[in-house]
Protein backbone atom coordinates (compact mmCIF):
# COMPACT_ATOMS: atom_id res chain seq x y z
CA UNK A 1 0.00 0.00 0.00
CA UNK A 2 1.53 3.30 -1.02
CA UNK A 3 2.40 5.68 1.85
CA UNK A 4 -0.28 8.25 0.53
CA UNK A 5 -3.23 5.49 1.00
CA UNK A 6 -1.66 4.68 4.35
CA UNK A 7 -1.58 7.89 5.18
CA UNK A 8 -5.19 8.93 4.08
CA UNK A 9 -6.75 5.68 5.88
CA UNK A 10 -4.69 6.52 9.17
CA UNK A 11 -6.08 10.15 8.72
CA UNK A 12 -9.68 8.93 8.24
CA UNK A 13 -9.70 6.39 10.78
CA UNK A 14 -8.44 8.86 13.44
CA UNK A 15 -10.95 11.82 12.50
CA UNK A 16 -14.10 9.20 12.19
CA UNK A 17 -12.91 8.09 15.60
CA UNK A 18 -12.49 11.97 17.05
CA UNK A 19 -15.34 12.81 15.65
CA UNK A 20 -17.67 9.73 16.79
CA UNK A 21 -16.03 10.65 20.33
CA UNK A 22 -17.00 14.28 19.81
CA UNK A 23 -20.23 13.40 18.83
CA UNK A 24 -20.95 11.33 21.61
CA UNK A 25 -19.71 13.66 23.99
CA UNK A 26 -22.01 16.06 22.59
CA UNK A 27 -25.17 13.69 22.60
CA UNK A 28 -24.47 12.38 26.29
CA UNK A 29 -24.09 16.36 27.57
CA UNK A 30 -26.90 17.96 25.67
CA UNK A 31 -29.42 14.58 26.76
CA UNK A 32 -28.25 15.34 30.58
CA UNK A 33 -28.81 19.02 30.67
CA UNK A 34 -32.51 18.42 28.50
CA UNK A 35 -33.36 15.71 31.49
CA UNK A 36 -32.38 17.63 34.16
CA UNK A 37 -34.30 20.37 32.93
CA UNK A 38 -37.38 18.09 32.50
CA UNK A 39 -36.30 17.02 36.39
CA UNK A 40 -36.74 20.93 37.27
CA UNK A 41 -39.87 21.05 35.22
CA UNK A 42 -41.30 18.17 37.35
CA UNK A 43 -40.02 19.53 40.55
CA UNK A 44 -41.99 22.67 40.34
CA UNK A 45 -45.01 20.60 38.91
CA UNK A 46 -44.75 18.29 42.34
CA UNK A 47 -44.36 22.02 44.80
CA UNK A 48 -47.83 23.25 43.11
CA UNK A 49 -49.30 19.02 43.26
CA UNK A 50 -51.31 20.66 46.54
CA UNK A 51 -53.77 22.72 43.87
CA UNK A 52 -55.06 19.40 42.72
CA UNK A 53 -56.50 18.42 46.15
CA UNK A 54 -60.22 18.72 45.89
CA UNK A 55 -61.04 21.79 48.88
CA UNK A 56 -62.43 20.65 52.15
CA UNK A 57 -66.05 19.24 52.31
CA UNK A 58 -65.83 18.01 48.43
CA UNK A 59 -65.85 14.15 48.26
CA UNK A 60 -62.48 12.62 47.34
CA UNK A 61 -62.08 11.60 43.75
CA UNK A 62 -63.72 7.25 43.60
CA UNK A 63 -63.97 6.50 40.33
CA UNK A 64 -61.29 4.35 38.69
CA UNK A 65 -60.46 6.43 35.75
CA UNK A 66 -56.62 5.73 33.93
CA UNK A 67 -54.96 8.42 32.96
CA UNK A 68 -54.38 10.06 30.02
CA UNK A 69 -51.34 9.85 27.65
CA UNK A 70 -50.49 13.46 28.14
CA UNK A 71 -49.94 15.63 25.77
CA UNK A 72 -46.88 17.37 24.11
CA UNK A 73 -44.99 19.38 26.78
CA UNK A 74 -48.35 18.97 29.39
CA UNK A 75 -47.67 17.23 33.01
CA UNK A 76 -49.84 14.96 34.88
CA UNK A 77 -49.98 15.45 38.15
CA UNK A 78 -51.57 13.14 40.84
CA UNK A 79 -51.46 13.14 44.75
CA UNK A 80 -51.63 9.55 46.61
CA UNK A 81 -52.11 8.22 49.96
CA UNK A 82 -50.64 5.76 51.80
CA UNK A 83 -52.77 3.25 50.44
CA UNK A 84 -52.47 3.91 46.72
CA UNK A 85 -55.68 5.79 46.57
CA UNK A 86 -55.18 9.14 43.92
CA UNK A 87 -56.56 12.01 46.41
CA UNK A 88 -56.31 14.74 43.83
CA UNK A 89 -55.03 14.79 40.26
CA UNK A 90 -54.71 17.25 37.32
CA UNK A 91 -56.85 16.94 34.27
CA UNK A 92 -56.20 13.83 32.46
CA UNK A 93 -54.06 12.73 35.10
CA UNK A 94 -57.01 9.79 35.97
CA UNK A 95 -57.83 8.50 39.18
CA UNK A 96 -55.54 5.47 38.79
CA UNK A 97 -52.24 5.93 40.45
CA UNK A 98 -49.63 6.40 38.05
CA UNK A 99 -47.19 4.42 40.49
CA UNK A 100 -47.01 0.78 41.28
CA UNK A 101 -46.86 0.49 45.04
CA UNK A 102 -43.17 -0.08 44.83
CA UNK A 103 -42.92 2.32 43.43
CA UNK A 104 -45.54 4.20 45.75
CA UNK A 105 -43.33 2.97 49.22
CA UNK A 106 -40.06 4.34 47.94
CA UNK A 107 -41.68 7.19 47.00
CA UNK A 108 -43.02 8.28 50.47
CA UNK A 109 -39.60 8.16 51.66
CA UNK A 110 -37.69 9.75 48.74
CA UNK A 111 -37.90 11.58 45.16
CA UNK A 112 -37.73 8.36 42.93
CA UNK A 113 -37.13 9.30 39.10
CA UNK A 114 -39.00 6.93 36.95
CA UNK A 115 -38.43 6.33 33.27
CA UNK A 116 -41.63 4.64 32.19
CA UNK A 117 -43.25 3.47 28.64
CA UNK A 118 -47.14 4.14 28.35
CA UNK A 119 -48.68 2.69 25.58
CA UNK A 120 -45.27 2.71 23.65
CA UNK A 121 -44.41 6.33 24.76
CA UNK A 122 -41.76 7.08 26.89
CA UNK A 123 -42.71 8.93 29.84
CA UNK A 124 -40.58 10.41 32.38
CA UNK A 125 -41.92 10.52 36.36
CA UNK A 126 -41.33 12.06 39.39
CA UNK A 127 -42.26 11.02 42.59
CA UNK A 128 -41.42 12.38 45.94
CA UNK A 129 -43.10 12.70 49.04
CA UNK A 130 -46.04 14.86 49.64
CA UNK A 131 -45.45 17.98 52.03
CA UNK A 132 -48.80 19.11 53.22
CA UNK A 133 -49.41 15.64 53.91
CA UNK A 134 -47.60 12.96 55.85
CA UNK A 135 -47.47 9.24 54.22
CA UNK A 136 -48.60 10.59 51.05
CA UNK A 137 -46.82 10.79 47.64
CA UNK A 138 -47.17 13.31 44.76
CA UNK A 139 -46.43 12.25 41.45
CA UNK A 140 -45.77 14.38 38.17
CA UNK A 141 -44.85 13.02 34.75
CA UNK A 142 -43.97 14.21 31.28
CA UNK A 143 -43.69 12.71 27.95
CA UNK A 144 -40.02 12.38 26.71
CA UNK A 145 -41.62 12.94 23.02
CA UNK A 146 -40.26 15.71 22.03
CA UNK A 147 -36.93 15.07 24.18
CA UNK A 148 -36.76 11.71 21.94
CA UNK A 149 -37.37 13.46 18.49
CA UNK A 150 -34.75 16.15 19.56
CA UNK A 151 -32.11 13.37 20.40
CA UNK A 152 -32.73 11.64 17.35
CA UNK A 153 -32.91 14.58 14.72
CA UNK A 154 -29.71 15.53 16.32
CA UNK A 155 -27.95 12.24 16.07
CA UNK A 156 -28.95 12.37 12.45
CA UNK A 157 -27.30 15.85 12.18
CA UNK A 158 -24.52 14.22 13.70
CA UNK A 159 -24.03 11.63 11.15
CA UNK A 160 -24.44 12.80 8.33
CA UNK A 161 -21.96 15.69 9.07
CA UNK A 162 -19.67 13.36 10.61
CA UNK A 163 -20.06 11.05 7.06
CA UNK A 164 -19.41 14.55 4.78
CA UNK A 165 -16.46 15.73 7.36
CA UNK A 166 -14.75 11.91 7.40
CA UNK A 167 -15.10 11.97 3.61
CA UNK A 168 -13.69 15.28 3.31
CA UNK A 169 -10.93 14.40 5.82
CA UNK A 170 -9.94 11.26 3.76
CA UNK A 171 -9.78 13.33 0.42
CA UNK A 172 -8.00 16.12 2.10
CA UNK A 173 -5.41 13.98 3.51
CA UNK A 174 -4.73 11.49 0.37
CA UNK A 175 -4.26 14.66 -1.77
CA UNK A 176 -2.28 16.22 0.80
CA UNK A 177 0.03 13.40 1.14
CA UNK A 178 -0.03 12.93 -2.77
CA UNK A 179 0.82 16.96 -3.49
CA UNK A 180 3.77 16.26 -0.30
CA UNK A 181 5.23 13.04 -1.40
CA UNK A 182 5.56 13.96 -5.19
CA UNK A 183 9.02 15.31 -4.87
CA UNK A 184 9.85 12.28 -3.67
CA UNK A 185 8.65 10.50 -6.45
CA UNK A 186 10.06 12.93 -9.04
CA UNK A 187 13.62 12.14 -7.00
CA UNK A 188 12.44 8.34 -7.26
CA UNK A 189 12.60 8.92 -11.04
CA UNK A 190 15.42 10.85 -11.47
CA UNK A 191 17.63 8.63 -9.28
CA UNK A 192 16.64 5.61 -11.30
CA UNK A 193 17.44 7.40 -14.53
CA UNK A 194 21.06 8.19 -13.00
CA UNK A 195 23.78 5.95 -15.20
CA UNK A 196 27.61 5.56 -14.24
CA UNK A 197 27.97 7.09 -18.01
CA UNK A 198 26.63 10.54 -16.33
CA UNK A 199 28.37 10.61 -12.88
CA UNK A 200 28.01 14.62 -13.12
CA UNK A 201 23.92 14.17 -12.93
CA UNK A 202 22.70 15.56 -9.45
CA UNK A 203 18.92 15.47 -8.55
CA UNK A 204 16.57 18.68 -8.55
CA UNK A 205 16.55 20.44 -5.27
CA UNK A 206 13.04 21.64 -4.50
CA UNK A 207 13.20 25.09 -3.26
CA UNK A 208 11.05 24.70 -0.67
CA UNK A 209 13.84 24.41 2.44
CA UNK A 210 12.09 21.60 4.00
CA UNK A 211 13.11 18.00 4.54
CA UNK A 212 12.41 16.58 1.47
CA UNK A 213 14.76 19.59 0.06
CA UNK A 214 17.30 18.57 2.71
CA UNK A 215 17.13 14.80 1.33
CA UNK A 216 17.89 15.95 -2.24
CA UNK A 217 20.58 17.94 -1.18
CA UNK A 218 21.96 15.33 0.86
CA UNK A 219 21.74 12.92 -1.76
CA UNK A 220 23.70 14.94 -3.89
CA UNK A 221 26.51 15.12 -1.63
CA UNK A 222 26.19 11.33 -1.87
CA UNK A 223 26.39 11.41 -5.06
CA UNK A 224 29.12 13.91 -5.36
CA UNK A 225 31.03 11.42 -2.99
CA UNK A 226 30.44 8.55 -4.97
CA UNK A 227 31.54 10.22 -7.87
CA UNK A 228 35.20 10.88 -5.92
CA UNK A 229 35.28 7.21 -5.33
CA UNK A 230 34.46 6.38 -8.65
CA UNK A 231 36.87 9.05 -10.48
CA UNK A 232 39.58 7.72 -7.72
CA UNK A 233 38.89 4.06 -8.38
CA UNK A 234 39.28 4.96 -12.01
CA UNK A 235 42.56 6.25 -11.59
CA UNK A 236 43.34 4.14 -9.73
CA UNK A 237 43.01 0.68 -12.02
CA UNK A 238 44.59 3.15 -14.54
CA UNK A 239 47.60 3.58 -12.90
CA UNK A 240 47.73 0.10 -11.43
CA UNK A 241 47.12 -1.44 -14.55
CA UNK A 242 50.54 1.62 -16.12
CA UNK A 243 52.66 0.25 -13.50
CA UNK A 244 52.05 -3.51 -14.00
CA UNK A 245 52.49 -2.58 -17.67
CA UNK A 246 56.16 -1.68 -17.71
CA UNK A 247 57.68 -4.84 -15.86
CA UNK A 248 55.56 -7.06 -17.77
CA UNK A 249 56.98 -5.47 -21.20
CA UNK A 250 60.67 -5.85 -19.28
CA UNK A 251 59.69 -9.02 -18.77
CA UNK A 252 58.89 -10.04 -21.76
CA UNK A 253 61.52 -8.50 -24.09
CA UNK A 254 63.78 -10.37 -22.08
CA UNK A 255 62.36 -13.45 -23.08
CA UNK A 256 62.05 -13.01 -26.21
CA UNK A 257 65.64 -12.16 -26.47
CA UNK A 258 66.73 -14.90 -24.39
CA UNK A 259 64.92 -17.45 -26.88
CA UNK A 260 66.47 -16.28 -29.88
CA UNK A 261 69.06 -18.51 -31.16
CA UNK A 262 72.96 -18.15 -30.71
CA UNK A 263 72.97 -16.46 -26.92
CA UNK A 264 75.62 -17.03 -24.95
CA UNK A 265 75.41 -18.57 -21.54
CA UNK A 266 76.71 -14.71 -19.81
CA UNK A 267 73.95 -13.31 -22.29
CA UNK A 268 71.51 -16.10 -20.49
CA UNK A 269 72.20 -15.44 -17.12
CA UNK A 270 71.75 -11.41 -17.22
CA UNK A 271 68.52 -12.35 -19.16
CA UNK A 272 67.39 -14.45 -16.60
CA UNK A 273 68.72 -12.38 -13.81
CA UNK A 274 66.70 -9.16 -15.58
CA UNK A 275 63.59 -11.00 -15.52
CA UNK A 276 63.60 -12.57 -12.32
CA UNK A 277 64.46 -8.43 -11.16
CA UNK A 278 61.19 -7.32 -13.18
CA UNK A 279 59.11 -10.74 -11.63
CA UNK A 280 59.81 -9.55 -7.89
CA UNK A 281 59.04 -6.12 -8.98
CA UNK A 282 55.75 -7.32 -10.19
CA UNK A 283 55.22 -9.34 -7.31
CA UNK A 284 55.78 -6.38 -4.69
CA UNK A 285 53.35 -4.15 -6.62
CA UNK A 286 50.70 -6.87 -6.67
CA UNK A 287 51.33 -7.44 -3.07
CA UNK A 288 50.77 -3.77 -2.34
CA UNK A 289 48.19 -2.81 -4.29
CA UNK A 290 46.91 -5.45 -2.55
CA UNK A 291 47.21 -4.25 0.61
CA UNK A 292 45.63 -0.99 -0.61
CA UNK A 293 42.67 -2.96 -1.80
CA UNK A 294 41.80 -4.05 1.66
CA UNK A 295 42.46 -0.92 3.13
CA UNK A 296 40.09 0.32 1.44
CA UNK A 297 37.58 -1.98 2.65
CA UNK A 298 38.84 -1.42 6.20
CA UNK A 299 39.76 -5.14 6.12
CA UNK A 300 43.42 -5.31 6.48
CA UNK A 301 44.42 -7.54 8.84
CA UNK A 302 46.31 -6.68 11.76
CA UNK A 303 47.63 -9.16 14.43
CA UNK A 304 48.44 -6.80 17.13
CA UNK A 305 51.27 -7.60 20.15
CA UNK A 306 53.16 -6.43 22.57
CA UNK A 307 56.57 -5.15 20.92
CA UNK A 308 59.68 -3.20 22.22
CA UNK A 309 59.92 0.04 20.01
CA UNK A 310 63.72 -0.40 20.21
CA UNK A 311 64.19 -3.58 18.65
CA UNK A 312 62.13 -3.17 16.24
CA UNK A 313 63.48 0.00 14.76
CA UNK A 314 67.09 -1.71 15.14
CA UNK A 315 65.62 -4.95 13.01
CA UNK A 316 64.72 -1.94 10.13
CA UNK A 317 67.84 -0.08 10.74
CA UNK A 318 69.85 -3.22 10.55
CA UNK A 319 68.15 -4.43 7.05
CA UNK A 320 69.49 -0.99 5.43
CA UNK A 321 72.59 -1.08 6.99
CA UNK A 322 74.38 -1.95 4.00
CA UNK A 323 72.52 0.41 1.48
CA UNK A 324 73.27 3.13 3.97
CA UNK A 325 77.34 2.09 3.86
CA UNK A 326 76.72 2.20 0.51
CA UNK A 327 75.30 5.57 0.26
CA UNK A 328 77.71 6.48 3.36
CA UNK A 329 74.94 7.22 5.10
CA UNK A 330 74.00 6.66 9.24
CA UNK A 331 71.34 4.73 10.50
CA UNK A 332 70.38 5.79 13.82
CA UNK A 333 68.26 4.38 16.55
CA UNK A 334 66.42 6.61 19.24
CA UNK A 335 64.15 5.04 21.45
CA UNK A 336 63.97 5.53 25.49
CA UNK A 337 64.47 2.51 26.77
CA UNK A 338 61.52 -0.57 27.49
CA UNK A 339 59.29 1.63 25.25
CA UNK A 340 56.69 -0.88 24.37
CA UNK A 341 52.53 -1.01 22.45
CA UNK A 342 50.80 -3.05 21.42
CA UNK A 343 51.02 -2.69 17.13
CA UNK A 344 51.39 -5.33 14.47
CA UNK A 345 54.98 -5.37 14.08
CA UNK A 346 55.03 -6.81 10.69
CA UNK A 347 53.08 -3.84 9.44
CA UNK A 348 55.29 -1.44 11.53
CA UNK A 349 58.31 -3.22 9.88
CA UNK A 350 56.79 -2.52 6.47
CA UNK A 351 55.64 1.02 7.16
CA UNK A 352 58.85 1.65 8.73
CA UNK A 353 61.04 0.12 6.48
CA UNK A 354 59.63 1.98 3.40
CA UNK A 355 60.24 5.18 4.98
CA UNK A 356 64.12 4.16 5.79
CA UNK A 357 63.53 2.88 1.80
CA UNK A 358 62.36 6.73 0.77
CA UNK A 359 64.91 8.56 3.14
CA UNK A 360 68.15 5.91 1.77
CA UNK A 361 67.04 7.49 -1.82
CA UNK A 362 67.14 11.01 -1.07
CA UNK A 363 69.62 11.39 2.52
CA UNK A 364 73.33 13.28 1.16
CA UNK A 365 76.35 11.23 1.65
CA UNK A 366 77.97 11.23 5.41
CA UNK A 367 74.46 12.64 6.99
CA UNK A 368 72.29 10.75 8.86
CA UNK A 369 68.99 8.75 8.87
CA UNK A 370 67.25 9.02 12.45
CA UNK A 371 64.61 6.05 13.70
CA UNK A 372 62.89 7.47 16.66
CA UNK A 373 60.29 6.46 18.69
CA UNK A 374 58.51 7.73 21.96
CA UNK A 375 54.99 8.17 23.39
CA UNK A 376 53.02 11.50 23.87
CA UNK A 377 49.80 11.21 25.74
CA UNK A 378 49.62 7.64 25.33
CA UNK A 379 49.88 7.82 21.64
CA UNK A 380 52.97 5.95 20.02
CA UNK A 381 54.88 8.09 17.55
CA UNK A 382 57.34 6.89 15.22
CA UNK A 383 59.59 9.13 13.57
CA UNK A 384 62.27 8.57 10.53
CA UNK A 385 64.24 12.16 9.40
CA UNK A 386 66.36 12.37 7.05
CA UNK A 387 68.88 15.21 6.07
CA UNK A 388 68.12 15.12 2.58
CA UNK A 389 66.31 18.20 0.30
CA UNK A 390 62.87 17.44 1.60
CA UNK A 391 59.71 16.93 -0.36
CA UNK A 392 58.91 19.47 -3.22
CA UNK A 393 56.66 22.34 -1.09
CA UNK A 394 53.39 21.74 -4.01
CA UNK A 395 53.85 17.93 -3.92
CA UNK A 396 53.94 17.54 0.13
CA UNK A 397 50.25 17.88 0.25
CA UNK A 398 50.06 15.01 -1.92
CA UNK A 399 52.31 12.77 -0.77
CA UNK A 400 50.28 9.99 0.86
CA UNK A 401 48.62 9.76 -2.46
CA UNK A 402 48.34 6.50 -4.59
CA UNK A 403 51.35 6.60 -7.24
CA UNK A 404 51.73 9.88 -6.17
CA UNK A 405 55.30 11.29 -7.20
CA UNK A 406 56.22 14.77 -7.56
CA UNK A 407 56.66 15.64 -11.42
CA UNK A 408 60.65 14.86 -11.27
CA UNK A 409 60.22 11.75 -9.75
CA UNK A 410 58.01 10.09 -12.45
CA UNK A 411 60.99 8.97 -14.55
CA UNK A 412 61.26 5.34 -13.29
CA UNK A 413 64.78 5.47 -12.37
CA UNK A 414 63.81 7.94 -9.95
CA UNK A 415 62.33 5.50 -7.80
CA UNK A 416 59.38 2.99 -7.16
CA UNK A 417 55.67 3.14 -8.16
CA UNK A 418 54.95 5.73 -5.95
CA UNK A 419 52.81 3.55 -3.74
CA UNK A 420 55.27 3.02 -0.17
CA UNK A 421 53.84 6.21 1.26
CA UNK A 422 50.29 5.63 0.72
CA UNK A 423 50.84 2.18 2.03
CA UNK A 424 52.34 3.78 5.20
CA UNK A 425 49.09 6.04 5.92
CA UNK A 426 46.97 2.60 5.42
CA UNK A 427 48.84 0.83 8.12
CA UNK A 428 48.77 3.79 10.31
CA UNK A 429 45.25 4.56 9.45
CA UNK A 430 44.68 0.28 10.20
CA UNK A 431 45.91 1.07 13.91
CA UNK A 432 43.50 3.90 14.42
CA UNK A 433 46.02 6.42 13.68
CA UNK A 434 47.63 8.85 10.36
CA UNK A 435 51.06 9.20 8.77
CA UNK A 436 52.28 13.00 8.35
CA UNK A 437 55.21 14.14 6.78
CA UNK A 438 56.37 17.66 7.19
CA UNK A 439 59.52 19.63 5.54
CA UNK A 440 61.63 20.73 8.52
CA UNK A 441 63.01 24.21 8.79
CA UNK A 442 66.28 23.51 8.98
CA UNK A 443 66.36 21.04 6.19
CA UNK A 444 65.40 17.34 5.46
CA UNK A 445 62.02 15.57 5.55
CA UNK A 446 60.53 14.33 9.00
CA UNK A 447 57.56 11.19 8.37
CA UNK A 448 55.56 10.61 11.69
CA UNK A 449 53.45 8.01 12.51
CA UNK A 450 50.77 8.85 15.06
CA UNK A 451 48.86 5.80 16.88
CA UNK A 452 46.91 6.91 19.18
CA UNK A 453 46.35 4.35 22.73
CA UNK A 454 49.06 2.14 21.46
CA UNK A 455 51.57 2.42 23.94
CA UNK A 456 51.01 0.36 27.00
CA UNK A 457 50.37 1.98 30.39
CA UNK A 458 53.66 1.34 32.00
CA UNK A 459 55.75 3.14 29.42
CA UNK A 460 58.97 4.62 29.69
CA UNK A 461 59.10 8.86 29.85
CA UNK A 462 58.34 10.85 26.51
CA UNK A 463 60.70 11.22 23.96
CA UNK A 464 60.97 14.99 21.96
CA UNK A 465 62.80 14.30 19.13
CA UNK A 466 65.18 17.73 17.97
CA UNK A 467 63.87 19.74 15.00
N1 LIG B 1 62.22 11.39 2.65
C1 LIG B 1 61.84 11.95 1.51
N2 LIG B 1 62.39 13.12 1.09
C2 LIG B 1 62.02 13.71 -0.05
N3 LIG B 1 61.02 13.21 -0.87
C3 LIG B 1 60.45 12.07 -0.50
C4 LIG B 1 60.81 11.38 0.68
N4 LIG B 1 60.03 10.28 0.77
C5 LIG B 1 59.27 10.27 -0.33
N5 LIG B 1 59.50 11.32 -1.10
C6 LIG B 1 58.83 11.66 -2.37
O1 LIG B 1 57.53 11.15 -2.31
C7 LIG B 1 57.29 10.30 -3.45
C8 LIG B 1 56.36 9.21 -3.05
O2 LIG B 1 56.99 8.31 -2.19
P1 LIG B 1 56.50 6.81 -2.11
O3 LIG B 1 57.32 6.11 -1.13
O4 LIG B 1 55.04 6.86 -1.95
O5 LIG B 1 56.76 6.29 -3.58
P2 LIG B 1 58.11 5.83 -4.24
O6 LIG B 1 59.17 5.76 -3.20
O7 LIG B 1 58.35 6.74 -5.38
O8 LIG B 1 57.71 4.38 -4.76
P3 LIG B 1 57.54 3.05 -3.90
O9 LIG B 1 57.66 3.45 -2.48
O10 LIG B 1 56.19 2.58 -4.30
O11 LIG B 1 58.59 2.15 -4.35
C9 LIG B 1 58.65 9.81 -3.85
O12 LIG B 1 58.66 9.51 -5.20
C10 LIG B 1 59.54 10.99 -3.52
O13 LIG B 1 59.58 11.90 -4.59
MG1 LIG C 1 58.90 4.68 -1.42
Amino acid sequence: MSIRLRLAVVFTIAAAALFSLGGWLFITQLSSALLSSIDSQLSAQLAQAGRYLPSSGSPPVTSNQGAANPGLGEYLVQVIDGSGRVRGASPDAGTQSLLSAADLRRAATSTIVLATNAEGEPERQLAAPFSAHAGWVAVASVSLETYDHTRGDLLIGIIVAGAIFVLGAGVGSYGLARAALSPVERMRREVAALSEQEPDSRLQVPRTKDEIAALAGTMNDLLARLQQALARQRAFVADASHELRTPFAVLQGELELAGRPGRSREELQAAVRSAADEAARLARLTEDLLLLAHSDERSLPLRPVTVDLGSLLAQSADQARSRAAAADVRCDVEVPPGLEAVVDPNRIRQAVDNLVDNALRFAPRGSRIVLAAAESDGSLVIEVRDSGPGFPADFLPHAFERFGRPDIGRARDHGGAGLGLAIVAAIAMAHGGRAVAINRTGGGATLTLELPGAVRAAAAPGYTSPQ
